[in-house]
């Protein structure tokens, strides 16, 4: 039961290079988000207004956002923490704001220094401010399927959460595993239970590959009737706050996936794992996605 066609989002400028220990030089950023441009990839995370002492591998957010061109019909996101963040953002006229806090409280509070309590009331300031702007806000719920500190995770957490940020007014609403811990079962399982209250055209997924189970966390999704995914090219990446996690699951692994079974995306494979390639180069090591390796060995 696939769907005709899903979206997929590239999150690789944010959430894989905010974990890389080489910094990529703002030049080469911008230069990689507009070849990115070309893939046909119609949103693209590009950045974090986020305390650059905290990630300092996106501390050139402003830079990398003025200096990008934008293609119509792409929307050209960031991740925004709080209202400084949201401003930096305003400023360079990001399209969207992505919030984001965690399912579960050591996580929310290791990665944004507060309760999830007190996140939400800066959530809802930015979402009003970023909507009255005229932006599109993006939500994201991280560690839904496990936490590093605190392992499993209440479904009922992840549904309180979720409610927030949709009232908050989110137009999407990313799930986050974290730190690559799902299995198809439980994506089913937890998926049973949120689609009978959220509507799955509003349900992104958000799968780090840590340990192999990002494709088929995937068919499982889509077989539930979701139809975007967030990804990075070469499986770049983990999250500084998330002890072991790894890469998004790589983009052009996915398209590889979703070409083969006649599920359309509107990316080209060829322009894709180009742009894998251009950033494994800046890097410096060799990126975990399986079609670049492919493509080098040939
Ligand atoms: P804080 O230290 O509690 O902030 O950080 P504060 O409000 O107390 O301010 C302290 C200092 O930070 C001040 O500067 C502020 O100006 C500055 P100082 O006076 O010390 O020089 N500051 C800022 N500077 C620039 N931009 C800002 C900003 N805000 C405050 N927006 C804060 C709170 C949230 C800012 C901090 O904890 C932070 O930056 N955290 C970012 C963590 C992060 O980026 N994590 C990775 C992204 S999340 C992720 O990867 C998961 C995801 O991929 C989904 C999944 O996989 O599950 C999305
Ligand atoms: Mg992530």
């Amino acid at each position: 039961n696939w769907p005709a066609s899903v979206t997929l989002k590239e999150v690789g400028p944010r959430d894989g290079l905010q974990n890389e220990k080489v910094f990529v030089s703002t030049e080469d950023k911008i230069a990689w988000i507009n070849q990115l441009s070309g893939t046909g990839m119609k949103s693209i995370e590009i950045t974090s207004f986020v305390n650059p002492k905290w990630i300092p591998a996106l501390a050139d957010a402003a830079e990398v956002a003025k200096g990008i061109e934008r293609m119509p019909g792409i929307v050209y996101s960031a991740l925004v923490p709080n209202r400084q963040g949201l401003e930096r953002a305003l400023e360079v006229d990001v399209d969207e704001a992505a919030v984001f806090m965690s399912a579960s409280e050591t996580h929310n509070q290791r990665n944004i220094n507060k309760s999830i309590s007190a996140t939400f009331p800066i959530l809802r300031e930015v979402a009003q401010e970023a909507l009255s702007a005229g932006k599109s806000v993006r939500g994201y719920v991280s560690t839904v399927f496990g936490c590093p500190y605190e392992g499993p995770v209440s479904i009922d957490e992840v549904i309180r959460v979720s409610e927030a940020l949709f009232d908050m007014g989110i137009g999407e609403l990313s799930l986050g595993d974290t730190i690559g811990i799902a299995n198809p079962k439980q994506v089913q399982d937890v998926l049973d239970i949120l689609l009978k209250r959220f509507d799955a055209k509003k349900l992104a997924l958000h799968f780090h590959d840590t340990r192999g189970t990002a494709l088929a966390n995937i068919l499982v999704s889509m077989d539930m009737g979701i139809t975007t995914f967030d990804a990075s090219v070469g499986g770049l990446g983990g999250c500084p706050y998330a002890p072991g996690a790894s890469g998004n699951v790589a983009s052009d692994d996915l398209l590889y996936m979703l070409d083969a079974m006649g599920i359309q995306t509107g990316v080209n494979p060829e322009k894709l794992l180009s742009a894998a390639r251009f950033i494994q180069d800046k890097i410096g090591r060799a990126l975990p996605s399986r079609n670049l390796q492919v493509g080098s060995s040939n």
